[in-house]
């Protein structure tokens, strides 16, 4: 296990997440061993536009049942139970941080999903499945804990057929300034590989990869984070949010990236690649 993966798990391992979310389930009026898939979307969706954003990015792909699709840095399940329960496709979904991993079995089992997606603990530089094997690969906000990634591009166009696809959400760097730490995605800068988009477009170009679509999401991001920072100053967070994974620091994590956006720092992209 290299440094950075110590320090990724480290972040994102905030202890006990599982209890929380049940417990912010039970005090949503939820039954905390039943929840139904969209009880969990606001804790379950660790990206910026929760559902929201993903069903932006994943909406026009016509992702049907029969599609092999493999979700990287999957966290606690959210998109790869979407993508299941919305379209029916079977999903496979890997994370390094193995608490992660352990909550999207048990919340996949718990909403009857658990025959439809898969969970494994793995790196996104080392894929556990076969070549050309996942007919469309997703990833939210994954990259920005990614040093290398042109390995990432290359691993992702091992896995893709010809005609597969990588739709990626990612929180991409604007300005070149720097952003106060903790952020939602490192509690330190060595643990945060912010990139502007040109370097994710020469790592898919290096990789064979070419470009379907992009769109600059940076404004519907500060408009998102106006309306979430207004029903948390007047409500303050709701049982079931992001609270819950990020711990005692979700605070400082969450004001940081919303000032980043706010100063121009950084926005959300959108990219698919499509393997030729
Ligand atoms: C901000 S969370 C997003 C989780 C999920 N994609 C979502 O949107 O709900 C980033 C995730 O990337 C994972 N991650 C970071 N580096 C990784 C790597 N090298 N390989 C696999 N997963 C990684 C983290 O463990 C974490 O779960």
């Amino acid at each position: 296990m290299s440094r950075l993966s110590d320090l990724v798990i480290d972040h994102y391992d905030t202890g006990a997440m599982l209890d929380r979310i049940r417990a912010g389930l039970a005090e949503a009026g939820t039954d905390p061993d039943r929840p139904k898939p969209e009880d969990l979307k606001p804790v379950d969706e660790f990206h910026t536009g929760g559902l929201e954003a993903t069903e932006a990015l994943l909406g026009p792909l016509g992702i049907t049942s029969d599609m092999r699709v493999l979700d990287i840095g999957c966290g606690i399940g959210g998109t790869a139970r979407f993508v299941a329960s919305r379209y029916g496709a079977n999903v496979t979904g890997i994370d390094l941080t193995p608490a992660f991993v352990h909550i999207a079995e048990e919340l996949s089992a718990m909403c009857g999903l658990g025959d439809r997606t898969q969970f494994s603990v793995a790196s996104v530089f080392d894929l556990p499945v076969a070549d050309g094997s996942a007919d469309l690969v997703t990833m939210f906000h994954v990259g920005m804990n990614i040093d290398d990634k042109p390995a990432l591009f290359r691993e992702v166009a091992r896995v893709l057929p010809p005609g597969g696809r990588f739709a990626l959400f990612d929180i991409m760097e604007l300005s070149g300034a720097p952003v106060d730490f903790p952020v939602p995605w490192a509690s330190a800068p060595e643990a945060s590989f912010l990139a502007p988009p040109q370097a994710y477009r020469d790592a898919a170009s290096a990789a064979g990869l070419v470009p379907v679509f992009e769109r600059d999401r940076t404004a519907y991001a500060v408009a998102f984070f106006e309306r979430v920072t207004a029903a948390m100053d007047e409500h303050g967070p709701p049982p079931v949010g992001l609270q819950l994974i990020m711990g005692p620091t979700a605070q400082a994590r969450y004001g940081n990236a919303v000032r980043a956006a706010f100063d121009g720092k950084t926005g959300p992209w959108e990219m698919v690649f499509g393997k030729g």
